[in-house]
């Protein structure tokens, strides 16, 4: 059994120590917001928080997770709406199919942690989440609305 901390609680998982941490989260611990896209480190769809550091966990073995702190979609906020990039993001109605959505959230809550007031620069170096259904200029708006409430 390996011991893996996702939103604050210890889990014990019987998961060969290669298994990418994607699938711990989704099939071993049943936490399904999480998404699969490409498996290749390339969409972000599966993009988790390590230890505070953005991180796309369909590319990280469950034996490299070690003690760090594993941080989802789920565990963001406590209800699931109340963190500031979650807010602007039901503000602005970012999500079209939503697939790549809590990838998305987590890459920008992640961003404004580091840069509380990001350029459109920072924006489009941290947001490398690919999105098929183009809410790109939502997600831009929304990024720069969370950094206001940040401010105020
Ligand atoms: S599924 Fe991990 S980056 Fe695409
Ligand atoms: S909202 Fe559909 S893929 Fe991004």
């Amino acid at each position: 059994m390996t011991a893996v901390n996702i939103n604050g609680r210890v889990h014990q998982v019987d998961a060969a120590p290669d298994t990418p941490l994607l699938w711990v989260i989704r099939e071993w611990i049943g936490m399904t917001g999480t998404k699969y896209g490409c498996g290749v480190a390339q969409c972000g769809a599966c993009a988790v928080h390590v230890d505070g550091v953005i991180t796309r966990s369909c590319q990280l073995p469950l034996s490299a997770v070690g003690k760090a702190k594993i941080t989802t979609i789920e565990g963001l906020s406590k209800d699931g709406l109340s963190h500031i990039v979650q807010q602007a993001w039901d503000k602005f109605e970012v999500p079209q199919c939503g697939y790549c959505q809590s990838g998305q959230i987590m890459a920008a809550a992640a961003l404004l942690k580091e840069k509380p007031k990001p350029t459109d620069a920072d924006i489009d170096a941290a947001m490398t989440n690919i999105c098929r259904c183009g809410t790109y200029p939502r997600i831009r708006q929304a990024i720069h609305a969370a950094a206001k409430m940040i401010q105020a």
